[in-house]
């Protein structure tokens, strides 16, 4: 295979952006050029570290002809707001989850993506593991025949120095992170229930704030029905000291299958081999006892491979010219979920996902 030019990346915003500088230095095809932040404090070590340019202006960086993709790394609320103005300057994007926490903005950016021809990806790490791709693969050839129950429970912490601070005080804030641990850290585990079981039809929901002084909630829990027929649970919470292990379970009419403390716990699908099947799959995925040590086997090893796999992803789709793993319309789901969720919290209702 002819070997392809690197791509050139620039980095807006410098949080969880200093990932993603790390892993555009690791992946194959990518070339970190450049990083963005207004808060200099964080922008000069983050250029210096890399040996990149350093942008204070994002309409500068915008600029220039060594960059080809912009991953946007900025507060939530701000996705679109950045994103439409990188299509507009020829760049192709990769938006940190959530897309935006508004539905009518994602479809703005969708429409602004169309019109560009330009390639846009979202990120939600958690599709990318071996285990939930295994798992994506069961339920798509109806291994687990009609799917009943689809449960997630995110029993997270963050203390209230979290929401303080030059960049902690938009977080569980309604306007800048769309609420609080449903949107801001549940809406991974909402993406991959809605990834793995399919669309959510309807949802009834209720949150509050319970453990924090925050505007919005840090905790969550809500029923999903699924257009599938299957009906789920979701619970989600900033307040589960010192902080668990995301815990799902799914399952149909012929097996189950459950996660939990960051491995595969369950894997009972009815069939002539359904003991050695578990005893495979646990190998792979399981605890870690039970585990071959392979790294690429590790459900653990999202942390950093999520976002390499991604960016790789991003730099095969524009040499192939083919739409990116994740695409924003993929991505779009979670955000119309959660809002629902928080629509219906509010009213009192069951909200209907049009
Ligand atoms: N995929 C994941 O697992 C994961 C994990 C953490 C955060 N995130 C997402 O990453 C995004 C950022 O979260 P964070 O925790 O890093 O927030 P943060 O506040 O720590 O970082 C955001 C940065 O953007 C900068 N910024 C804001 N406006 C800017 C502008 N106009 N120009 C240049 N820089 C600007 C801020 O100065 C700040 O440094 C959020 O959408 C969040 O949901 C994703």
């Amino acid at each position: 295979m002819a070997v392809e030019k690197e791509l050139g990346f620039g980095v807006l915003g410098l949080g969880m952006g200093t990932h993603h500088a790390r892993a555009i230095e690791t992946a194959k095809g990518a070339k970190l050029i450049a990083v963005c932040d207004i808060d200099e404090g964080r922008l000069n070590p983050t250029a210096e570290k890399h040996n990149v340019k350093a942008y204070k202006d994002y309409a500068d960086m915008l600029k220039d002809d060594e960059i080809d993709i912009i991953n946007v790394c900025t507060p939530s609320g701000m996705h679109v707001e950045h994103a439409i103005p990188a299509l507009d300057a020829g760049k192709h994007i990769i938006v940190e989850k959530p897309v935006d926490i508004k539905v009518d903005r994602v479809n703005k950016l969708i429409e602004a993506v169309k019109k560009s021809g330009l390639k846009a990806s979202g990120i939600f790490q958690s599709r990318t593991t071996p285990m939930n791709k295994r798992i994506k693969d069961a339920i798509d050839k109806g291994r687990l025949g009609n799917l009943i129950g689809v449960h997630g429970l995110l029993p997270w912490y963050r203390a209230q120095s979290y929401y303080q601070g030059p960049h902690g005080s938009w977080k569980g804030t309604w306007d800048m992170d769309g609420g609080g641990s449903l949107m801001n850290q549940g809406v991974h585990t909402v993406d991959l229930l809605q990834w793995l079981a399919g669309k959510v039809k309807s949802v009834y929901g209720a949150f509050g704030v319970f453990g924090h002084d925050i505007e919005a909630e840090d905790k969550s829990v809500a029923v999903l029905k699924f257009e599938n027929g299957a009906i789920g649970t979701l619970t989600t919470t900033t307040c589960a000291y010192p902080g668990l292990s995301q815990i799902a379970v799914i399952h149909g009419q012929k097996g189950s299958i459950a996660w939990g403390e960051g491995h595969l716990t369950a894997w009972k699908i009815q069939g002539d081999n359904e003991k050695e099947e578990e005893k495979e799959m646990l190998s792979l995925y399981g605890p870690k006892e039970k585990r071959g040590e392979t790294t690429s086997s590790d459900p653990m090893a999202v942390g950093s491979s999520g976002h390499v796999g991604l960016i790789e992803d991003m730099v095969e789709a524009i040499n192939e010219d083919r739409e990116p793993m994740i695409t924003i319309e993929s991505a779009k789901h979670a955000v119309e979920i959660v809002n629902s969720i928080y629509e219906s919290g509010r009213t009192g209702k069951e909200v209907t996902i049009s």
